[in-house]
């Protein structure tokens, strides 16, 4: 199983040390624009072998596409990430020529690779790489939601008091920082409501913390997150390369599903084999529901500004 990684920077080269490390797959390809880095990388990660165990081959290249060749799986993670007091949706006149640059060549050499997107602003960028290679829906998943469900439950774990293994949760809806849905409704502790434990006050500080969680990282870093990023990419593509089909959410194209159509925003979705397997349909109360169509809208106004590039 081959994957291949566009973008060596932070979140493309710790994915591919977890995707290594772990043995999800048996070679990484690292691909970066700047010469010389991706082979850094890789031989970076490669010497890791022998002291933390695995046998992933992993190869580093300067823009050769042709090293890519055969992947079954493509994550882009080109573009600029976002500095501090940027939004996500800064980065779309930048990052759209890139990530659509990034996708045709790609297919060239993996014709039948699934492709993750992770370039941001992520909902759009993934709307932008299914409409500029006319791909079919389940192969262009969005990654966001895996991200987002794991700062949730990292903020449910401390709100509660609790190991975060222990508490479950998801975030649907787009991937941004007044975009996004976390369903407190639905998280739980052991099997049991959260809102047993949690007030509605504290609930909604995990949800608003939730949110703004990218936010509070690049405030704090300088620059966008990578090893929570890095490792929700890697925990998609196991699913995907060992068909394990976990119900992760993902930004895929709606087609009538909550509602929306012509829009790629997150839902939950069994991932496989063949990429997104099947959309799940949680059932959504009234107020979730509008905060679906909020999240929409917000995201559907975004995708405009792909017009110029899309011609
Ligand atoms: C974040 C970036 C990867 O949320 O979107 O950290």
């Amino acid at each position: 199983m081959k994957v291949t990684i566009v973008g060596a920077g932070n979140v493309g080269a710790t994915c591919a040390d977890v995707i290594s490390y772990r043995g999800i797959a048996s070679e990484v390809v690292l691909l970066d624009i700047k010469e010389g880095f991706a082979e850094g990388k890789a031989m970076d990660i490669s010497q890791c072998a022998t002291t933390t165990g695995f046998n992933t081959r992993v190869v580093g290249s300067t823009n050769d596409y042709t090293k890519t060749a055969g992947s079954d799986v493509v994550v882009i993670t080109s573009g600029i990430p976002r500095k501090p007091g940027m939004t996500r949706e800064e980065l779309i006149g930048i990052n759209a020529g890139i990530v659509k640059g990034v996708a045709e060549n790609v297919l060239k050499h993996s014709p039948d690779a699934i492709i993750v997107v992770v370039s941001n602003p992520m909902d759009t960028m993934t709307y932008l790489t299914l409409k500029a290679t006319g791909l079919p829906k389940n192969r262009i998943i969005g990654m966001g939601g895996a991200l987002d469900s794991s700062r949730f439950k990292y903020y449910l774990s401390k709100a509660l008091n609790k190991p975060s293994n222990d508490v479950d949760g998801m975030v649907i809806g787009g991937h941004g920082d007044t975009t996004m849905i976390p369903l407190t409704r639905l998280a739980s502790y052991c099997g049991t409501p959260v809102s047993t434990y949690l007030s509605q006050e504290e609930m909604d500080k995990v949800a608003a913390d939730t949110m703004v969680g990218g936010a509070t990282l690049t405030g704090l870093l300088g620059t966008s997150a990578w090893y929570a990023p890095g490792a929700s990419v890697a925990y998609l593509v196991d699913s995907i390369l060992n068909d394990q089909r976990k119900m992760i959410p993902c930004s895929v194209l709606l087609e009538g599903e909550y509602g929306q159509n012509d829009i790629c925003l997150g839902v939950p979705c069994i991932i496989g084999k063949n990429g997104i397997e099947s959309i799940v349909d949680v059932k959504l109360n009234d107020a979730e529901k509008a905060l679906f169509a909020k999240s929409a809208d917000a995201v559907r106004a975004m995708n405009g500004d792909l017009k110029s590039v899309l011609v």
